[in-house]
This record gives structure tokens, sequence and C-alpha cells, in this order.
């Protein structure tokens, strides 16, 4: 018995020599140490000796059993500590290897445009509004002062959906619905696509952008129009740049005015930006004709306002150098990644 527990024992400490991997202790353990396992077995088999003989080999057998544990014990520590440092070696990064590039993205020219617009005009307090696509022809026309008969209202120009509804052809309806929602005083600033039944060429496209103004309130003058477009006009522009008030007709307006900025390329030359005019249109403008104010239920003797509405793709054309509005919808990566 005693020669039979001093062989399993050595057997299995060799054994545990060749032991290379986790897997492989854990058979051999069990196949020992195990419920079923051979140094268990015959441990078990004592209880049939003779009782005098129990005591010593019950205690040899227990010491064994120990040893062969910490043995197990001993040899799975250094596997573990080996795995850790195999991982630890193949994990390791080198940092000297070049990095991987990828594609950012960023902002289509014309929302960074009205992104900066909207933020000068913020900045003096206009509040952002908004309006849908799909308007009625009273918001679009008849509640801007333009009668049943004005030219702009033929299919030809304008896109319609069903009669009486139709794709807006300019943000000018926001006004209309800011204004029946809200009593003066009033600022506000409105951006986004309007549509007109245009051929696409360098200066025109079916769907473009708007940029629209109003403030409403008491003693509102002519100059605060001016002194509105002016501070845009240069923070957004430069302080450089000089303003010119024309003359000009729109119904929703009295008086009304066409704004020009000095050339940005020639400073007012005269070059082909500017076709030697040393000028460039940048938007419609006007004191709010007190007909709108009728229709929007203000009083027009207590209350003055003005409005103003501007082309994001020109605006931005002018400040970036950029020579056909087409580029802008044909989402050219070349072209985009410019700004
Ligand atoms: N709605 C006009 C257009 O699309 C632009 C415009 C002109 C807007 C004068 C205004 C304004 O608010 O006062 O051509």
């Amino acid at each position: 018995m005693e020669e039979k527990l001093r062989n399993i024992a050595r057997e299995a400490q060799g054994e545990l020599d060749g032991v290379d991997n986790l897997v492989n202790l854990e058979a051999l353990r069990t196949a020992y140490l195990g419920r079923k396992g051979r140094l268990i077995y015959l441990i078990r088999s004592i209880g049939k000796l003779p009782p005098d003989k129990r005591p010593r080999m019950g205690k040899m057998a227990n010491r064994l059993k120990v040893e062969l544990q910490s043995s197990f014990d001993y040899v799975k520590d250094n596997l573990l500590e080996r795995e850790r440092e195999k991982k630890i070696r193949e994990e390791a990064i080198d940092v000297t290897l070049p990095g991987i590039s990828f594609h950012r993205g960023r902002r289509h020219p014309i929302t960074a445009t009205l992104d900066e617009i909207i933020d000068i005009f913020s900045g003096l307090g206009f509040k952002l509004e908004k309006g849908p696509e799909i308007e009625s022809e009273y918001n679009n026309f008849d509640a801007l002062n333009m009668s049943a008969d004005h030219p702009a209202r033929d299919m030809h120009d304008t896109l319609y959906l069903r009669p009486g509804v139709l794709l807006r052809t300019h943000t000018s309806p926001v006004q209309i619905r800011t204004m029946k929602k809200q009593k003066p005083p009033l600022r506000m600033i409105c951006a986004g696509k309007s549509f007109r039944a245009d051929t696409a060429d360098a200066s025109h496209s079916p769907m473009f952008h708007q940029l629209e103004g109003l403030m409403v309130d008491r003693n509102v003058t002519l100059a605060d129009l001016k002194g509105i477009l002016t501070r845009f006009v240069h923070q957004f522009f430069g302080e450089k740049i000089k303003l010119r008030f024309r003359p000009s007709f729109f119904p929703f307006t009295e008086p009304s005015a066409e704004v020009d900025i000095s050339c940005v390329v020639c400073n007012g030359e005269g070059c082909p930006l500017c076709s030697q005019r040393g000028w460039l249109e940048i938007l419609g403008a006007g004191m709010v004709d007190p007909e709108v104010f009728k229709e929007v239920g203000y009083d027009a003797e207590r209350y003055t306002g003005f409005a103003f509405g501007m082309g994001i793709e020109r605006i931005a054309m002018l400040k970036y150098g950029i020579n056909d509005i087409r580029l802008f919808f044909e989402n050219d990566l070349r072209f985009l990644h410019q700004f």
C-alpha cells in the first residue's frame, strides 16, 4: 500500500513536469486528484485496512495528497504567468507604425454660409423662425400683397402642387406665418429652400436657399434697416465693403430697395465679376407695406417695420469666388473638400 502510494505520487510528479498548458494540467489533476482519480481511489481503500494500520497510512496518504496538490498549484501559477506574458507580448502596440487616415465629414458650403449669417443676425437679436417648403398660395402671394394677376404667380415661374398649394417661391411667407402668431415688437429671421420653375444654368437653380429677415416695432425706420444691413455686410464680407441702396419695387415693401455691395474682388474698380460696374447686388429689402400689416392684423398706424431677403448661393458665390451655382448641388467631393 505504502509502495503504491509513493509510486502514484512519483508518477504524478513525473507527468506534471511535461505539462505545458492549462487544459492538460486540468486533465492530469482529474486523473490523480479528481473524485475518481488514482490517488483518491487508493486513499479511499485505506478504510479497508486493519484498524492499527489505518492512522499511519492515512497520515502519509494525506501528506502525499497535499504535496501533490501544491505541486499542481505551483505549475498552474507558472502556466498562468506564462500566458499573461504571452498576451502582453502579442498585444504590444508599435507606436511607430503610420496611422490610418479617415475621411472627415464637413458642412456643405451652403450650410456653413447659412450658419454664419444666422449667427450674425442672432447676435443682433433676431430670432430664428421656421416655415414649410410646401406653402399655400395665400401665404406665398396674397398675404404679401402679390395680387392674382402678379406675373410671378404664373405657372411658368411657380411650381404648383395643386390649385392653391405650391413649393414656396421665396422665404417671405414665413413673415406672414410669424406675424400671425406673434404680436409686435418682433425681430425674426428664417432660412431655407425656395423653388422656382427655372432652368439650371450658371446663375439659376430651380431650388436655392434664402435668408429672410423682419423687424417690426414702433418707430422702425429705413435708417434701422441700413444700420442692420451695414452691420451684417461688414461682419460677413469685411469692414472695407461699402453698401448702396437702389430704389426698387416689391409688392410687400414700400419703399423698396435693392442693396449692392462694392465688388469683393476689385473693390469698386471694375472687373469681370461685377461686369465692370464696381457693385454687386446682394439682396432685396424695404419697409413693410401697410397692406401686409393689415393682412396679419397689425396696426399700421402704430407699427412700422423693415424686411429683407437674400439668396444664399449668391452670397456664398461672392464670398468664396465660385462662378457656377450648379457646383453646390453636384456634390463633387473635389469641390466640397475645398471648404
Ligand atoms: N422675396 C423676395 C424675392 O424672393 C426677396 C425680398 C425682397 C424679401 C424684399 C424681402 C424684401 O423680405 O423686403 O425676390
